[in-house]
Formats: C-alpha cells, sequence, structure tokens
C-alpha cells in the first residue's frame, strides 16, 4: 500500500523520468572528438630555438650554479639534422649499463644520435676510466655539478641544454635512463609514419602518472618536505625513463627551468610543475610499453603482438639483451590505434 503509494507521487516520476533521461543521453551520446595535444608540422619549415631570447650569460649558467661542460661531444655537427637525439641520464660509475646499451639498442647512424650524460666526481679513479671510455666510444657528456642523487634536476636541465645549443635541429628528443630497452627501429618507424619526418610540436609523450601523492616519510628514498613541496599530489608528470620531447618543448621547459626554484626530484620538477605552468599537456605512452606478461613470454620465446617502443624500466643487462635480440629478429611493428588510450 505504502510503495505504491509512493509510486504516485509525481515527484517520484519526475526522479524517474530525468534518470531515465540521463541513461538514454549517456548511451545515446556522441562520443566527443579526440583532441590529440600535439600537432605533427605540414611543412619543412622547421623549429628554430629562440636562443636570442635567453640572457647573455645562460650557458654558463645551470639553474642556480656557474656551470660547463667537462666533456662534450658533438654529433650533431657533422650529419644531416639527426631525426632523434638520445640523451641517456647515467652516473660516472656505471661503464657496464652504458656498454650494454653501445652493444644492444645506442647504436649511432645518420638518423639517430645517441648520448651519455653524468655529473662530476671526485674519485679519481672513476674520473680517469670515465676520460678512457669517451676516449674509446666518444659519446660522454659530463657536466661540472656533482653527480648525486639530489642533483638529479641539474641533469635533466643540463640535457635540455645540450638539446637546445649543440643538437638544434634535432626533430625529437628522447631522454631516458640506463636501465631501459628501447625499440630504436620501432621508434624511428614509429616517429617517421605515425608522426612526421617533418617534425612536431608540443610533443611530451611519456607513461603519464597521474595524482601521486608527495611521500612524506623518514623511511622514504622519495620523501619531501612541506617546503620543497606544498600540496599533497603531485601535478600529472612524466617518469624520467621515457620522455619524447618536441623541440619547443624542450625550450620552453628549459627556459623556465632556468629561473624556477631547484626541486630535486627532476621528472615531476620538470615534466610536472614547470609543465603545468606552461599548459604543455602530456600524452600518454603507456600501451607502447612491454607489459610485464609479455615481457615473460618474451623470455621464454614466445611471440607478441603488442606493438612497442620501450621495456618496462629497471631492467638489468639480461633483459636488455634479450629485448634487443627479439626485436632485431621480428618485423617492425606498426603503431596501430596507440592514440585511442588517450
Ligand atoms: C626538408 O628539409 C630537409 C633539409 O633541411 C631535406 O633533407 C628534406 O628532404 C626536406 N623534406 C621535404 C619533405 O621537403
Ligand atoms: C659564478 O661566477 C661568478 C664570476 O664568474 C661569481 O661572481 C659568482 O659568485 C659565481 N656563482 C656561484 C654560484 O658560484
Ligand atoms: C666527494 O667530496 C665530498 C665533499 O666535497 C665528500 O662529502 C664525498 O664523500 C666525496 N666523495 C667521494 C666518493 O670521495
Ligand atoms: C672510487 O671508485 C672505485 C670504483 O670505480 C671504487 O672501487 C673506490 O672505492 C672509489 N674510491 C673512493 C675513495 O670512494
Ligand atoms: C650538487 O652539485 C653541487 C655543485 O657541484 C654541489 O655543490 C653539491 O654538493 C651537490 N649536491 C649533492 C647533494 O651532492
Ligand atoms: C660543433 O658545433 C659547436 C657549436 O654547437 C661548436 O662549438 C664546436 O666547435 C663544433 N665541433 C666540431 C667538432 O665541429
Ligand atoms: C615468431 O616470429 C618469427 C619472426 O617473425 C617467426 O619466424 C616465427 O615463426 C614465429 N614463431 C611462432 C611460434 O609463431
Ligand atoms: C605494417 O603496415 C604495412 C603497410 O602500412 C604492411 O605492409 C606491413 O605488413 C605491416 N606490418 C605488420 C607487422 O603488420
Ligand atoms: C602508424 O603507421 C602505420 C604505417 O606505417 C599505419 O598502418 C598505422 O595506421 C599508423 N597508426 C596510426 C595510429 O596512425
Amino acid at each position: 500500500m505504502m510503495l505504491e503509494k509512493r509510486l504516485y507521487n509525481p515527484l517520484f516520476l519526475l526522479l524517474a523520468l530525468i534518470l531515465c533521461v540521463t541513461i538514454i543521453f549517456y548511451v545515446f551520446r556522441k562520443k566527443p572528438e579526440r583532441i590529440l595535444a600535439y600537432k605533427l608540422h605540414s611543412s619543412n619549415s622547421s623549429y628554430t630555438y629562440p636562443i636570442h631570447n635567453l640572457p647573455k650569460d645562460d650557458y654558463n649558467r645551470l639553474i642556480d650554479l656557474n656551470f660547463t661542460f667537462k666533456i662534450i661531444n658533438y654529433p650533431c655537427n657533422d650529419s644531416n639534422p639527426p631525426l632523434l637525439l638520445v640523451l641517456v641520464h647515467t652516473s660516472p660509475d656505471n661503464h657496464v649499463k652504458r656498454s650494454t646499451i653501445r652493444d644492444t639498442w645506442g647504436k649511432n647512424d645518420n638518423e639517430v644520435k645517441v648520448l651519455f650524460v653524468i655529473g662530476d666526481t671526485n674519485n679519481t679513479s672513476t674520473q680517469n676510466q670515465v676520460l678512457e671510455e669517451n676516449l674509446q666510444y666518444g659519446d660522454l657528456i659530463q657536466g661540472d655539478y656533482m653527480d648525486a642523487y639530489r642533483n638529479m634536476t641539474y641533469k635533466h636541465v643540463m640535457i635540455l641544454k645540450y638539446a637546445i645549443y649543440h643538437c638544434p635541429l634535432a626533430k625529437y628528443i628522447l631522454k631516458t635512463d640506463d636501465d631501459v630497452f628501447v625499440h630504436i627501429r620501432g621508434m624511428k618507424h614509429f616517429l617517421s609514419n605515425n608522426l612526421s619526418l617533418l617534425g612536431a610540436s608540443n610533443v611530451l609523450f611519456c607513461t603519464t602518472r597521474e595524482h601521486t601523492i608527495a611521500l612524506r616519510s623518514y623511511r622514504s628514498k622519495w620523501r619531501v618536505t612541506f617546503k620543497e613541496f606544498p600540496d599533497k599530489y603531485y601535478p600529472t608528470y612524466c617518469p624520467g625513463w621515457n620522455l619524447l620531447y618536441s623541440p619547443d618543448v624542450i625550450f620552453n621547459l628549459y627556459e623556465e627551468a632556468q629561473q624556477a626554484d631547484y626541486f630535486w626530484i627532476d621528472d615531476v620538477h620538470i615534466t610536472g610543475i614547470l609543465a603545468k605552468k606552461l599548459n604543455i599537456v602530456h600524452t600518454n605512452i603507456q600501451p607502447l610499453v612491454v607489459s610485464s606478461q609479455n615481457l615473460y613470454y618474451i623470455e621464454k620465446s614466445y611471440n607478441i603482438t603488442q606493438p612497442f617502443l620501450y621495456g618496462p624500466y629497471n631492467l638489468n643487462e639480461n633483459t636488455i639483451r634479450t629485448l634487443w635480440k627479439y626485436a632485431n629478429t621480428h618485423p617492425t611493428p606498426n603503431y596501430t590505434g596507440w592514440e585511442d588510450f588517450n
């Protein structure tokens, strides 16, 4: 009795009607057109870094430090403009990791230039080894600030500086780490077919991280004080191991980073805090990272169908070699539909 009465209540009928309309609207709504953050260049007028906008002493300044390169190489001087400049964040001691990358995916050719980026060390035996390594391979860049955990942001900004001053014609710039696998042949295919040989703008491609809580525990390696970062969550940012940039993004972030207060978590600072300030939008390429399930299949010598640009992060030498072998013995994937995830 009570229920029946309620069913005829006009308010109830109105609510039911609103609910129905909402459901119908939701089900049959037109999907919004996908808005892509990046823009492909359609003509050959390449981007030129507006270096004249920077202060006169900019080259010898790194945020709040006086700066020079202790070791530098210029692979971009002597060839056609490269499609891709790869800058690998590594530390002076990591000779073995660098040699694994040189043996596998990190080879220089006309289209791709790979360089390893380190800071300074006060261990003379390490430094001698670094100098010897550079004599042999000519692919190191060393800044004169101390290579230290809390100095990572100096390294990241030095990478941006190098791209701007010493490889200004590279169409794309990849910042990665020394424990990463990059499917270079796939990357060339992706950049030239799915992006553009003519370059692009607004490219900040990575495996985006959203709603990451700033850690406050004293036990955490990533602990930050409220003075360093006052908010609860970091803005959306890119973890530093698979950062694909276009030159315009490099320049805008660099210009901002040179003036901003120092914050030591480089990827949060540059691709999160500063990118947000400049309204630079991230494009998530998580679907192009080998899933852990597929990594397992590859290690078991099965074939996978997932097209990929990167292995998972934090790889050991053997896994990098396994992925390299796999990439070399399988056709270049077509990166169809990767944008649909955004
Ligand atoms: C664009 O310019 C480069 C030289 O800067 C040239 O090698 C390339 O062929 C040009 N591409 C097109 C499509 O015109
Ligand atoms: C940088 O060098 C200038 C002189 O070249 C000096 O006056 C200044 O104190 C130095 N700054 C730092 C942070 O070392
Ligand atoms: C390098 O020098 C700093 C002081 O300048 C010192 O604290 C640190 O222990 C030294 N590191 C090594 C590896 O000697
Ligand atoms: C310097 O580095 C070497 C390894 O490259 C290490 O064996 C040695 O203990 C280090 N020396 C100091 C003083 O830290
Ligand atoms: C970072 O580098 C600067 C410049 O070389 C140095 O003074 C400072 O001690 C380094 N920071 C750490 C944590 O080692
Ligand atoms: C390469 O170009 C830079 C300017 O970016 C210049 O300072 C350097 O001397 C050149 N090096 C070589 C080997 O040509
Ligand atoms: C895996 O792929 C390779 C290279 O395309 C091919 O030669 C091989 O037959 C494939 N194996 C299986 C089990 O499909
Ligand atoms: C990729 O696409 C090209 C045509 O665009 C096709 O010829 C090729 O077979 C495709 N490769 C794979 C692995 O699907
Ligand atoms: C990527 O390029 C290949 C051709 O190389 C094409 O088959 C595929 O549809 C492209 N994917 C996207 C999302 O543009």
